[in-house]
């Protein structure tokens, strides 16, 4: 399953690490956050260098949907009432600004990115009193933000949270021009890091400074992050012969909730998400098509695919130093679904601490706060299920074998006397793994839609044949 992004751009390739070095900033991770990180810490002229594990923006960030949006579903409204006004307030212009230094960085390298200003709507089916609530938070912080019952949208909405001055952009454009001038090492897998010692798999760097901007953070203690944050995944279509929109759409109902925006004369159609590792009966991609095909039957899908976000417990991400035991140490993870401007937001900030300089939006996303009005529901929640998922490790005893298992199905069976994951392809050719998460011991699930095993912890993902797709795990599953 390739993006529509994907499909169009071609991110110019880098070498991998090939000796020792020394560098004054190691940024770990070559997404959309550690590519920014790394060129701003380049303008201020720093000796910067990116280690990635495989190539340039192939991780979330091939597979976002690249609104560089403001409007972050009903965030102010909440955050209003949780963390304070103030709080929230450097929420919004961290935001803000974020959009407004995508706009330069375009316009100074004149990047063809199909960058276009836009307006985004958040919009309900079924009630309008949360969106106005959300218009009236946004504006007291300063967004140009209204109430609206208008919409492009092929059905009647109750109400939208129309914000301005949003904009949407192919991120694989951009990033192969914002690497042209930086140094980094591709398919340069970073496996441990100690003080200022970063270790891969033949060498070792020195780094003053180190970023880990590697979407979920691998270094489990200190920063405790795999406490504090799972993953959810959500879903793509991208549609020809359907239609244009005036603006980017996201709706927040609960059920039937899409997203919507334009690439060229495509519809990128977006969601069906759940929490990775909670996916047992699939259709994700089916009941994309359903709902698009209500709407745009003439229609047809030229692309599709998934992707995942890191989701903390008060919905702000974590940006700033790692742990306080970690000085040196910065991290740059938990954006939820808006890892565009949390990325910006991420490069201002991360490089504002190491050049020492004052930050306003410091202590918003400090990795270090705890608000526990917003987060103590999700404290319950995350740590509920990691529980749950480790001891089904150690209990559940599967019914199945391997024999009973359908073509082109896989699950977990019983396999000389123990539980193992299976998966038997068209043929019949049967893949087996061990279904123990290496990152921290929780019983993967099988995921139809994907042909995945995935962890419903803190959502570290294999392919069928127990190969790494997505961290926090940094190994290969034990296979027969
Ligand atoms: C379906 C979907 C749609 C979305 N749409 C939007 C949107 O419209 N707007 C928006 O703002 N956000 C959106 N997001 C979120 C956004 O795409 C992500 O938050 C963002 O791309 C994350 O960027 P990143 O740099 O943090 O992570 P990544 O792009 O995942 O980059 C992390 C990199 O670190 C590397 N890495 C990991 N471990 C190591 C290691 N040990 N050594 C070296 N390298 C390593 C990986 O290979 C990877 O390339 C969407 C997300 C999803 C799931
Ligand atoms: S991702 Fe943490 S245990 Fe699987």
């Amino acid at each position: 399953m390739e993006s529509i992004w994907s499909k169009t751009a071609e991110v110019t390739a880098m070498p991998s690490l090939a000796d020792n070095l020394e560098t004054e900033v190691a940024v770990i991770g070559g997404g959309m956050a550690g590519i920014l990180i790394a060129y701003f810490l380049q303008q201020e002229g720093k000796k910067v260098i990116v280690f990635e594990a495989s190539r340039v923006g192939s991780g979330q960030t091939k597979n976002t949907t690249a609104k560089i949006s403001s409007s972050h579903n009903l965030i102010y409204h909440k955050l209003i009432r949780d963390c304070g006004i103030e709080k929230a307030r450097q929420y919004a212009l961290a935001n803000q600004k974020a959009i407004k230094a995508y706009q330069n960085l375009i316009d100074k390298y004149q990047i063809p990115c199909h960058f276009q200003e836009l307006p985004s709507y958040l919009y309900s089916v079924t009630r309008s009193d949360s969106l106005e609530a959300e218009v009236k938070a946004a504006q007291k912080l300063g967004i140009h933000a209204e109430f609206t019952t208008q919409t492009e949208l092929p059905f009647p909405v109750a109400g939208a949270a129309k914000f301005y001055g949003q904009a949407q952009f192919h991120p694989l454009e951009f990033l192969d021009k914002m690497i042209k001038e930086l140094t980094i090492y591709e398919n340069t897998k970073v496996k441990s890091v100690e003080g200022q010692e970063i270790v891969t798999d033949s060498y070792v760097i020195h780094a003053e400074q180190i970023v880990f901007a590697t979407h979920y953070p691998f270094i489990n203690v200190p920063g405790y992050y795999f406490m504090r944050m799972h993953q959810e995944r959500s879903y793509v279509l991208a549609l020809e012969n359907a239609v244009q929109l005036d603006g980017m759409y996201l709706g927040i109902d609960k059920e039937n909730s899409f997203s919507y925006r334009n690439y060229e004369d495509l519809l990128l159609i977006g969601d069906s998400g759940h929490r990775t590792g909670e996916n047992k009966v699939g259709g994700c991609y089916q009941k994309l098509w359903e709902e698009a095909s209500k709407y745009w039957p003439g229609s047809r899908v030229s692309a599709s695919w998934s992707a995942q976000d890191c989701m903390t417990l008060d919905g702000i991400p974590y940006i700033g130093q790692y742990s306080s035991q970690t000085p040196d140490w910065y991290v740059a993870t938990g954006f939820g679904k808006w890892g565009m401007t949390s990325s910006m937001v991420s490069a201002m900030l991360i490089s504002d601490l190491i050049m020492k300089r004052e930050n306003p939006f410091m202590e918003v996303f400090s990795p270090q706060r705890f608000h526990l009005s917003a987060s103590a529901k999700n404290v319950v929640t995350d740590g509920y299920k990691a529980a749950k998922g480790i001891l089904y490790e150690n209990l559940k005893i599967p019914k199945e074998n391997i024999e009973e298992l359908p073509l082109s199905h896989g699950g977990i069976v019983e396999y000389e006397g123990k539980k193992a994951g299976v998966y038997k392809n068209a043929e019949g050719e049967v893949f087996i793994v061990d279904t123990r998460c290496p990152h921290l011991g929780c019983q993967l699930e099988w995921n139809p839609d994907e042909l995945s095993w995935d962890c419903p912890c803190h959502g570290s993902r294999f392919d069928y044949k127990g190969n790494l797709i997505d961290n926090p795990a940094q190994e290969n599953l034990n296979t027969e």
